[in-house]
């Protein structure tokens, strides 16, 4: 009598663990998705907004020189990082967009960069075709 109840007991609390834990894991799903919509959206406009604009060679250039040269040589020939001469006709904009801001391949990091600035850099990928 006295296991027969306990086993009961012991399944209800099973029932509550497995109540909880299916409950937690429903809040922890709708979170990250709620999470990964808004960064998703973010990204979005930040490609949209660069996009728009008409960056400028020149100043695209001096970004390069301060911040990609180190990598990638500075004609762009290549370095650590492979040269970037013909890179506009393997990779559209908004891949060399994703490229730049997202970090995805180490050693090259994300960079935290501005509309206006992403459009001077793109300028300038351009240009090297
Ligand atoms: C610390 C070194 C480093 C710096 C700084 C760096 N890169 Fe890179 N970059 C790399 C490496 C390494 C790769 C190759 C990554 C891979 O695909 O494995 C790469 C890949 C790329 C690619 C893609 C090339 C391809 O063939 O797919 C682009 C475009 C690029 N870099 C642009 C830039 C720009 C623009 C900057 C400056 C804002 C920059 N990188 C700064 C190291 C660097």
């Amino acid at each position: 009598m006295s296991t027969s109840s306990s086993s009961a007991a012991e399944r209800n609390f099973k029932r509550e663990f497995l109540k909880i834990f299916f409950i937690v894991f429903v809040v922890l799903l709708i979170g990250l998705s709620i999470f990964f919509f808004v960064n998703h959206n973010e990204n979005n406009k930040y490609i949209i907004k660069t996009l728009e604009l008409n960056g400028s060679v020149d100043e695209g250039d001096a970004l390069f020189k301060i911040n990609c040269v180190g990598c990638h040589g500075i004609t762009a020939r290549g370095l650590v990082g492979p040269e970037l001469h013909s890179i506009t006709k393997r990779l559209n904009d908004k891949e060399i967009i994703k490229q730049v801001t997202g970090g995805l391949t180490p050693p090259m990091p994300s960079f935290e960069i501005d509309p206006v600035n992403m459009s001077n850099l793109l300028k300038y990928l351009h240009s090297l075709e």
